[in-house]
């Protein structure tokens, strides 16, 4: 089974992820490293420490605390999508359990150390966890086998500013070191992520079970807000995707591409520039996902939640 750690920023869609990640059985999680984001870092691991214990597994995949700021900007967080407490209104009575001690960069050096060629890491997240590590441990980028991160758009609008996503948006700088770290990347964005709809129809079929009711709660907030700025009466299920490509890499196409993260700019700071012609003659460093299948993807999301 596949080693991995995940990097997350719960958050709604972090949530469905873990849910996806967990249920699926198709993974050997070492553990869920938690970061600044969507939220700040304590109701981001409260968050995780919550869903996880829904899933019964809080003694099972430790819960370790990451960043609690952005390498040099400010933080920014996403209320507005995931709602005052980052769970859509979900879960607010439960008591989270108690967080692994350590510090997530740390986690990601001791685990890429113990489990050499075999970690891959599941960023959902702005990327400063991984920088902080791959700063710390010069020999890190050699141990890890990959890393799948849901962020940046190639090919269409951003989601936070006109052509940024939010997670590259959120700290530029540290996505800029992972992406020139060497370690190889798959890049999961917008590009197929917006293609990766959960409709109503889908939460439906989920209806009559705890994880059910959850998803349906923190869904119906999450799918208000996408469909007022998208048109569409759903959500994309941009962090469930990337762990749909660690779970069955099938479900994308991808491209080899040189892809570069813009820091230095009013109007541009947090664009993917992708070099699709290679104007740069640059060496390709990420797998862009540039189609998804995403008839079999939410078959498989579906599916992996009624178990
Ligand atoms: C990404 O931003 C966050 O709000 C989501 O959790 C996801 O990781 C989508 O742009
Ligand atoms: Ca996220």
């Amino acid at each position: 089974m596949r080693k991995v750690i995940i990097d997350a920023d719960t958050g709604i869609d972090d949530a469905l992820a873990l849910l996806l990640a967990v249920k699926s059985g198709k993974l050997d999680i070492l553990g869920v490293t938690t970061v600044c984001g969507n939220v700040p870092l304590e109701l981001a691991t409260a968050n995780t420490l919550k869903v996880l214990k829904l899933l019964g597994k809080e003694n099972d995949i430790p819960v370790i605390r990451g960043a609690a700021l952005p390498l040099l900007r400010q933080p920014r967080h996403e209320t507005g999508v995931h709602g005052a407490r980052g769970l859509g209104g979900a879960l607010e009575e439960m008591e989270p359990g108690e967080a692994a001690e350590g510090y997530a960069p740390d986690f990601i050096i001791e685990q890429a150390r113990k489990h050499k060629g075999e970690l891959t890491l599941i960023l959902m997240t702005p990327l400063t966890n991984m920088a902080l590590a791959l700063r710390k441990e010069p020999e890190l980028a050699s141990w890890v086998k990959e890393l799948i991160i849901m962020g940046g758009v190639v090919s269409g609008p951003g989601n936070l500013t006109p052509v940024a996503e939010y997670n590259i948006f959120a700290d530029p700088e540290a996505a800029k070191l992972v992406f020139h770290s060497g370690i190889p990347i798959t890049l999961v964005g917008l590009d197929v992520t917006r293609k990766a709809l959960l409709h109503e129809s889908h939460v439906r079929e989920l209806e009559g079970t705890e994880i059910g009711e959850f998803v349906q709660t923190c869904t119906s907030h999450y799918i208000e807000r996408y469909s007022r700025v998208n048109g569409v009466r759903a959500c994309a299920l941009h962090d469930p995707l990337a762990v749909g490509v660690a779970i069955d890499r099938s479900i994308v196409q991808t491209r080899k591409l040189f892809v570069d993260v813009e820091t230095r700019s009013e109007l541009c700071d947090g664009q993917t520039v992708c070099d699709f012609q290679n104007r740069l003659n640059r060496t390709p460093n990420v797998d862009v996902c540039l189609q998804v299948d995403e008839r079999k993807f939410l078959d498989m999301f579906v599916h992996h939640l009624k178990q």
